[in-house]
């Protein structure tokens, strides 16, 4: 990443545009409550670069700042939205059908978010069985459509006199895809791009236009996209931090706070079985098996780091764990999830936890995007670049260099993230020994 002790960030001057190809439920709920918490109608809860602090030296120093003090994040009043998508609502349009926001509060904000309509998108249906796009972008390659976003940016740049820009995947779930030959260098996935290769994805064509132009860019779905050796390459290439992958909401961010407290206190774990219901569009697209595999794997992933059953066999070898998710229309965005955990404590008696989370899925993404948007920003005004690591506390599953493996635990997470901040301030670093969380 090339960081030295105290960096010279550059600063958070002028507009910031925020572009978000999929405007469905998490987009206009990020939007609307950005717009909602300018106005003073409600706070900024869940999010930490608007409501978190950071500790600085000593305990005893009882120096704590504002996150948004420490670092020179931009501004909400400075924030501009634009995005794709592939149906034509505008942001209050899709708000109204996402029923995330009351209906009163996006009456108050009408006038704003309906002045944000998405630009055409680029889309496959063999990617997203069930949609079927009618504001869809048409192009003779997928260089073509590549080259068509781009304008789009540029135009979206010039017209809204932003300063820089940042991209946030919040589009469908895609189908899950291994990473083929095309994906493997920035070459190869150019030469596909101009032979429209079939194993290039719709968010990859995205991730590429967006890079290209030095845009920092992250995938909030499970599915493959930026995390392929071409699209790092070209990050490098052009000096565009990435990150990615999933946002970390509901029943897995549950799983990450529960589970390193089991690790903790070295109880065994039996087995772990997850289910959802969830009525909204991403569970209907998810409803496709195809769809709901790449989430399962996303999911899935997480225990075994976590527990790391290779150290602690008696514990944790063999554990069984099952996620599942049901489309049921009547709860729309209000999921609910149940988890059984069977444990073992001391002798190997059998114990049992349940958990059953009434979430409101946009509701718990949108200040992440909010953050990203945000912290992505910063990086690059910071001079990083490439994967973004650092931002693995925002992800079910964290990008991480290849032959590394990911950090799960969300308070692990969380202690490297304000450590990267103090870095970059030159301030000294709080490690496990400090004991930030603990005591
Ligand atoms: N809400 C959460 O807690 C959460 C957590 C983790 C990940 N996610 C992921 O975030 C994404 C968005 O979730 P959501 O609840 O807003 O879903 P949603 O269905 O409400 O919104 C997705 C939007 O993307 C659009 N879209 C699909 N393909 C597109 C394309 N190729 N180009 C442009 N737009 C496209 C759809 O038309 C839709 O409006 C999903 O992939 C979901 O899995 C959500």
């Amino acid at each position: 990443m090339g960081l030295k002790k105290g960096v010279d960030v550059k600063p958070a001057s002028g507009k910031l545009g925020v572009l978000l190809p999929g405007m469905g439920a998490v987009a206009t709920t990020f939007i609307a409550g950005v717009q909602a918490i300018k106005r003073g109608l409600a706070a900024p809860i869940g999010s930490l670069t608007q409501m978190g602090t950071i500790r600085l030296g000593k305990r005893t120093e009882n120096r704590v700042p504002a996150i948004r003090d420490y670092v020179s994040l931009a501004g909400l009043d400075d924030l501009v939205f634009g995005g794709w998508d592939i149906f034509p609502d505008n942001a209050y349009q899709a708000a109204v059908r996402a029923g995330v926001i009351d209906r009163g509060v996006l009456d108050q904000l009408d006038s704003e978010l309906a002045a944000i309509t998405p630009m055409k998108g680029v889309f496959e249906q063999a990617y997203v069985k069930k949609l079927t796009g009618t504001h869809v972008k048409k192009g003779t390659s997928k260089m073509d459509l590549a080259q068509q976003l781009m304008a789009d940016i540029d135009r979206f740049k010039g017209e809204n006199g932003c300063d820089r820009l940042v991209a946030i995947w919040c589009g469908s779930t895609e189908v899950y895809r291994e990473p083929t030959e095309v994906h493997s260098t920035l070459a190869k996935f150019e030469e596909g791009l101009t032979r429209s290769a079939d194993a290039i994805a719709p968010s990859q064509i995205y991730a590429y236009a967006c890079i290209k132009q030095g845009i920092p860019y992250s995938n909030g779905a499970p599915n493959l996209s930026v995390e392929i050796p071409a699209l790092q390459e070209l990050a490098r290439e052009t000096g565009t931090p990435i990150g990615g992958k999933d946002f970390k909401t509901g029943q897995t961010l549950m799983k990450t706070i529960l589970a390193p407290g089991l690790k903790a206190r070295l109880l065994g774990l039996e087995g772990w079985y997850s289910t959802n219901i969830l009525g909204n569009r991403d569970g209907e697209v998810l409803d496709d098996p195809d769809s709901f595999k790449t989430k399962e794997v996303s999911k899935l992933g997480v225990l075994d780091h976590i527990l790391q059953p290779d150290k602690y066999p008696e514990l944790y070898r063999d554990f069984y764990h099952v996620v599942r998710i049901n489309y049921y229309p009547p709860r729309g965005d209000n999921k609910e999830g149940w988890d059984n955990i069977d444990i073992r404590g001391w002798l190997g008696y059998p114990m049992q936890i349940k958990v059953n989370f009434l979430c409101r899925d946009s509701i718990l993404a949108a200040p992440i995007v909010l953050d990203l948007a945000l912290f992505m920003d910063f990086a690059q005004r910071a001079g990083m670049y490439g994967i973004q690591e650092w931002l693995s506390f925002y992800w079910k599953s964290p990008m991480t260099p290849s032959g590394l493996y990911p950090e799960h635990d969300l308070f692990i997470q969380l202690m490297k993230l304000k450590n990267t901040l103090r870095y970059t301030k030159g301030d000294e670093l709080i490690t496990h020994l400090g004991a930030e969380y603990y005591d």
